[in-house]
């Protein structure tokens, strides 16, 4: 099984708060991301595909596809966005980065065309990564 990994960045702004909760009591639980006039992240992506190599090409998968797919289902939707009020796919969800890495997990793993989507992480700062594996 070989891991090949393709990088994106993107800049989102959301906000972390719960509905029916004060900004005090969201500012208790999410803390500076609770801001209730937004902020941003300059967040780090990396997916992972593990398969077999096709003897024909020596590819699990042409790189360059992986990049077309990651910014057609993902990047095109989060980059430079709200992610609270422009990104489909997190529509109704707190956009932790966990909930994050889920929604990208579920936006791609029927997408990749060989192999198959092992891992989905993300920085949130150089320090913060946060990674799932569909498990
Ligand atoms: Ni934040």
């Amino acid at each position: 099984m070989v891991y090949i990994t393709r990088r994106e960045t993107f800049a989102a702004a959301h906000r972390l708060s719960k509905p029916g909760l004060s900004d005090e009591e969201n500012f208790e639980l999410f803390g500076k991301c609770s801001n209730p006039q937004w902020h941003g992240h300059n967040y780090t992506l990396e997916v992972v595909v593990a398969g077999n190599t096709d003897p024909e090409t020596g590819f699990v998968m042409d790189l360059k596809e992986l990049k077309k797919i990651i910014h057609k289902h993902v990047i095109d939707k989060v980059d430079h966005k709200n992610l609270n009020l422009d990104t489909d796919f997190m529509k109704g969800i707190i956009p932790t980065s966990e909930n994050i890495c889920i929604a990208i997990w579920n936006q791609l793993y029927d997408k990749i065309p060989s192999g198959k989507l092992y891992s989905v992480k993300l920085y949130e700062t150089e320090n913060n990564y946060f990674e799932y594996r569909g498990e």
